[in-house]
């Protein structure tokens, strides 16, 4: 009984209101508007410098490398028009010792990747003259998951890390150029023409291979970390020097939100004890708090952190576990593992609490873990569902009975069961009937078609 009585106090504290979610969108709304007037909000809206939406009609080959989690992807993209394309890729996991080296070691670690992986693929340009010479003859497309302020499609310098990387000596350093030059040094013939968010890269990819007639303007991903795109009026960019010669006779400008970075200040995000526990164990306390209610990096870590609350307060497991007691012991693989265990007895949630945690759980407690994840995982799709609702409010997306697509991404979205649902739902509470006009659907291989896409249009 005392089990069930924290458990439902708990879940309740994760449960968000119709009235916070239309705070949210309104809150959101007052940021972006901020952030695209200035370069020093939190949110940074930060304009890609892409100022084309594809059709499906592009053509060509392409490299498309991409930095933003725990792999690195090393990939070449032959475009076929039609919103077809082939692709070949090679992920490698990159250590911890990377992620919080020198910036030297990780960027000549990249490059010695696309080495590799063209002596595999693309041999014929490995061995040609001109490549060896140093002469750039490839385009790569460079997604880059991370803050940085960009000056141009492939000029960037690092504004902080995220999601567990910190490479100190390469903030404020241009991303493109430190990849460029550990290129340079393999003679490799590479030419990085553009700097990709890997949320930009998603709009992009799921603009050129949807068949759905309505224009995508939204990019989304909800992985490691969580962050938008979407397709902005040039004229709202209002930060950049509009009169520039390189913006004559463009409309449109994608803009990388960063909205994982959304309302650090927390006037509208709801906070738990959880929250501020998970927060506290992070290199990056009080930034990024959007992002750490929402993406997969934390969700782990905030169910494990309310399993161990109830364990201490002795109304859940016989006692703690070694595994219960190591932070980041979960990753979100367990709230969709819990999630998709239907079962009557939860024989699956029985088996992942052994694995992960090395604990054995009575039905009650299984139960119990399953409203602990489903609470969690819920507020993540509300929240979502809030900026997604605001975004398509900021851009005025459903007036005039349109309809608008959006190109998702990312581990949760993928995997968590309920998750599409859930984020239509929130939106829904937001948009009301505009909903239904609203299409969501995942985008394949953002970071390598969508960075490919921006090569090109480079
Ligand atoms: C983090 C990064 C952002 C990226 C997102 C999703 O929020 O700061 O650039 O788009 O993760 O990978």
């Amino acid at each position: 009984m005392a089990l069930e009585r924290e458990v439902a106090a708990i879940s309740s504290q994760f449960a968000v209101s119709d009235a916070e979610l239309l705070a949210i969108a309104k809150e959101y709304i007052r940021l972006a508007e901020l952030g695209l007037g200035t370069d020093s909000m939190p949110m940074t809206m930060i304009p890609s410098f892409v100022t084309d939406v594809p059709n499906g009609s592009e053509r060509g080959t392409f490299l498309a490398v991409d930095l933003g989690g725990t792999n690195f992807r090393v990939c070449s993209v032959t475009l076929l028009g039609n919103g077809e394309y082939k692709l070949e890729q090679k992920s490698t996991a990159v250590s911890k010792n990377l992620m919080t080296g020198s910036s030297k070691d990780l960027f000549s670690f990249l490059a010695k990747q696309v080495e590799t992986f063209m002596k595999l693929h693309l041999n014929d340009h490995f061995n040609e003259e001109s490549s060896t010479n140093g002469e750039h003859i490839l385009k790569l497309g460079f997604t880059f998951s991370f803050p940085v302020n960009q000056t141009a499609v492939n000029r960037g310098t690092l504004i902080r890390w995220t999601k567990g990387f910190d490479v100190v000596d390469a903030i404020g350093q241009d991303v493109c150029l430190l990849l460029q030059k550990e290129l340079d040094a393999l003679k490799l013939g590479v030419h990085v023409a553009a700097l990709v968010n890997d949320t930009v890269g998603t709009l992009m990819s799921r603009a050129y291979a949807s068949s759905s007639e309505a224009l995508t303007k939204v990019g989304l991903i909800v992985g490691t970390g969580t962050n938008g795109a979407y397709v902005e009026d040039l004229a709202k960019v209002t930060k950049l020097d509009l009169s520039s010669a390189a913006f004559s006779n463009k409309h449109l400008m994608i803009v990388n939100t960063e909205w994982g970075a959304f309302d650090n200040a927390l006037r509208v995000l709801p906070v738990t004890q959880y929250d501020r526990l998970v927060d506290g164990i992070t290199p990056n306390p009080g930034f990024q708090m959007f992002e750490k209610r929402v993406s997969g990096m934390f969700l782990g870590e905030i169910v494990r952190q309310i399993l161990l609350d109830l364990c201490t307060r002795k109304v859940l497991f016989a006692g703690p576990s070694a595994e219960l007691t190591t932070e980041w012991q979960l990753d979100t693989s367990f709230l969709s593992e819990v999630e998709n265990d239907e079962s009557e007895d939860f024989d699956g949630i029985c088996k992942l609490v052994e694995k992960s945690l090395a604990l054995h759980t009575s039905h009650a407690e299984r139960c119990a873990i399953k409203k602990i994840v489903e609470a969690v995982g819920k507020r993540s799709a509300y929240l979502a569902g809030a900026i997604i609702a605001g975004t398509l409010q900021h851009i005025g997306a459903c007036s005039n009975r349109s309809s608008v697509d959006l190109g998702v991404d990312g581990s949760v979205y993928a995997h968590y069961p309920n998750y599409s649902k859930l984020l239509k739902e929130s939106i829904k509470i937001i948009l009301g009937d505009d909903e239904a006009r609203v299409i969501i659907g995942r985008a394949e291989d953002g970071s390598g078609v969508g960075a490919a896409l921006c090569a090109l249009v480079a």
